[in-house]
């Protein structure tokens, strides 16, 4: 179902068949993304209602259509946009802030410090806003999971990619703060971190690596596999499996946890 600009919420109009989840309304942001509808496809699997959010109209459609899920345009850079979809899902009991972009690459210096901003913006503040706009509901019911999807090398700095690295560091003190602030709720936070992922993304993923390195595409991915001690790309699925995981209640009591799925990154 895709969100119209009319009255009322998503969850208020009928669901198509199979998509109310008995497990409440999981919503995840750039979920039409590799990532993203991996973790859409998971989580209606296990029971959730899922709405999908992305800024790509017609990639969320392919992804509603597929997955039987439901779509909402949203500019993740937008905050009446952001508040809009929320207002559509009605009271969302799973938050996956899985929106990200790659961000400028150079060196840090050389970067000018808007596309810091717009980085920071889509990978970071959407996060906090989306966190925002779903806490009180949350907090209302005293139930409810918060999922950030991070990255793995965030921890150690990512060369000539300091716009993605900071915006991904962001979301692990983000990820302490809710898991501090919303835990007498019983709502808990999370972040999983997802190392080099299979998939559409890959080859680009390769390429920059390689451009922000000095590189050739070969000695990227030579260098990323001796430093990944499992030797072994990410499959989606799994990422999704960590995030299926941490929003259910055999998490019920894992909170402000990093959970690394890099396949050992080091
Ligand atoms: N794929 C990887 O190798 C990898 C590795 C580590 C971390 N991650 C992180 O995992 C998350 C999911 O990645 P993915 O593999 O699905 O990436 P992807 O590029 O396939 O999907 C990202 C999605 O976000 C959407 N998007 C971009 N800007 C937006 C905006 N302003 N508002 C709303 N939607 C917007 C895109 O349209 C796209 O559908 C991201 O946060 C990414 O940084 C990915």
């Amino acid at each position: 179902m895709t969100a119209g600009s009319g009255p009322g919420t998503l969850a208020a109009q009928a669901a198509p068949p199979g998509t109310a989840g008995g497990n409440g309304t999981a919503l995840i942001t750039g979920g039409a993304g590799g990532t993203g509808s991996a973790i859409a496809r998971r989580l209606r699997a296990d029971g959730f209602r899922v709405v999908i959010t992305d800024v790509d109209r017609a990639a969320g459609e392919r992804v509603r259509h597929d997955l039987q899920v439901e779509f909402i345009r949203c500019d993740c850079a937008s905050e009446p946009d952001m508040r809009h979809a929320v207002r559509l899902s009605g009271p969302v009991q799973v938050l996956v802030n899985s929106v990200g972009i790659r961000g400028a690459t150079g060196a840090i210096w050389q970067i000018p410090v808007d596309d810091f901003r717009r980085t920071i913006e889509v990978n970071t503040v959407s996060h906090i806003v989306m966190s925002q706009l779903v806490a009180p509901a949350m907090m209302q019911r005293r139930s409810g999971a918060i999922i950030m999807i991070a990255y793995g090398a965030a921890r150690t700095g990512a060369v000539g990619r300091s716009p993605y690295g900071i915006s991904k560091w962001g979301l692990l003190g983000l990820t302490e703060s809710l898991a501090s602030e919303l835990a007498p709720w019983g709502i808990r936070a999370n972040a999983v971190l997802p190392g080099m992922v299979a998939g559409e993304r890959f080859a680009g993923s390769i390429a920059l690596h390689a451009q922000c390195e000095g590189i050739t595409e070969q000695q990227a991915l030579d260098r990323i596999m001796s430093r990944t001690r499992l030797r072994r790309l990410v499959d989606p699925a799994e990422v999704a499996a960590a995030v299926s995981y941490l929003a259910s209640d055999d998490a019920i009591g894992v909170t402000g946890v990093f959970l690394d799925v890099s396949g050992g990154f080091e």
